[in-house]
């Protein structure tokens, strides 16, 4: 394949403008073509500061014969029907997480992306950090012996926009935010989550409180893997203090650790304010090179015709283990995974 790969964006907020960005700039076999919002405002900036066309509604995206792939970033509740008819239209996907609402719709996506031959990734760019590719790397090596158990936390320094508080519509942080937790314990156990059992609670959010008695800002989660190893994923939201990824992998032999709460290397010693450095603020700058690492493996797969390393089965997977562990916050049970959520 000689030309550019052409990509038309479906939703130009924060997720979808990294990707646009990533892929003009630092993909080299990537041209942005078009991009489209319901927000005509939002698509006519993105267009601007792109130099490519926009529109409104996606299926003019779609329609074009001259875009071979799209990217999905819309609210989670769009990704199933954008993907399927972009599979129709035999346009590759690269759709952001949470993959879906539920399994079924998932199962929609990967069905409708097989019939049509097109590649269909999911957007769990922490695979593509480097420092999570080393970790993998290490647990492979057997240097820490066996896995024992994998500790993956999320906490965000913002309170979550409302449409999140109803976690009946929205899936909720164990979505929105810990589906990064879910997958980085699948993958670096190598495994599938057998069974689950969450605790949460809200803590921060008292705004939500009164109409959102469901909604929960704090989540604890214990997961045991269909091969005997154990996670736990540690999810908080409108915490303050900063961006916080970290994950604790414990072998039979070592300890690998993943991230740090501290941004660059800089610290001021004071004789009275003791010490103090940046503290990392937002997923943006966190993962910059992860989300350009992801974009050009999609490119890449898209030309040669390559199973992306996330797949569309990792995403609902992903989806499976968000609605268990939301149905044992809301009953107090534990939880086996069923296929059907
Ligand atoms: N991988 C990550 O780390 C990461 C980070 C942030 C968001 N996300 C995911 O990306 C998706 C978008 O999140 P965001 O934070 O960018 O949201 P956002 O609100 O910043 O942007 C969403 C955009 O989609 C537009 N939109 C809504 N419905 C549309 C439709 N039917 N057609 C076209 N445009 C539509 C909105 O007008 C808005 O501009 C969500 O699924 C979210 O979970 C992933």
């Amino acid at each position: 394949m000689g030309k550019k790969t052409k990509i038309g964006l479906i939703g130009c907020g924060r997720a979808g403008m990294i990707h646009a960005r990533d892929m003009m700039y630092s993909v080299q076999d990537a041209q942005m073509v078009c991009v489209s919002d319901v927000n005509e405002e939002n698509a006519r900036k993105a267009a601007e500061e792109l130099g490519c066309e926009y529109c409104t509604d996606y299926l003019d995206v779609l329609k074009r014969e001259d875009i071979d792939a799209v990217i999905i970033a819309v609210p989670t509740k769009f990704h199933r029907d954008i993907a399927v008819e972009a599979a129709a239209y035999k346009k590759h996907i690269f759709c952001e997480k949470p993959m879906a609402m539920n399994v079924p719709e998932c199962g929609d996506m990967i069905a409708a992306a097989q019939e049509n031959g097109v590649i269909l990734q999911i957007g769990f760019m922490r695979r593509f950090d480097t420092s999570f590719q080393r970790a993998k790397e290490i647990v492979e090596s057997g240097k820490i012996g066996e896995v024992v158990m994998v500790k993956s936390l999320t906490h965000g320094p913002s309170t979550p926009h409302e449409w999140m508080y109803d976690i009946a519509k929205s899936n909720g942080p164990l979505a929105e935010v810990n589906s990064h937790d879910i997958d980085t314990v699948r993958w670096l156990t190598g495994a599938e989550v057998k069974s689950v059992y969450a605790i949460a609670g809200n803590y921060r959010c008292s705004q939500a409180r009164e109409k959102y008695p469901d909604f929960y800002d704090s989540v604890l989660m214990s997961v045991r893997m269909d091969n005997g190893m154990m996670g736990c994923i540690d999810g908080a939201q409108g915490v303050e203090y900063g961006y916080d990824a970290r994950v604790d992998i414990v072998g039979t032999k070592g300890l690998v650790t993943i991230g740090d709460l501290k941004d660059k290397t800089t610290v001021t010693y004071t004789k009275d304010g003791g010490m103090t450095g940046d503290v990392v603020r937002t997923w943006m700058n966190l993962f910059t090179d992860a989300y350009i690492a992801e974009d050009r493996s999609f490119v890449e797969c898209v030309r040669e015709n390559r199973e992306p390393l996330v797949s569309g089965w990792d995403g609902m997977m992903a989806v499976a283990v968000v609605r268990a562990g939301n149905e044992s916050i809301r009953t107090g049970q534990v939880v086996t995974l069923q296929a059907d959520r």
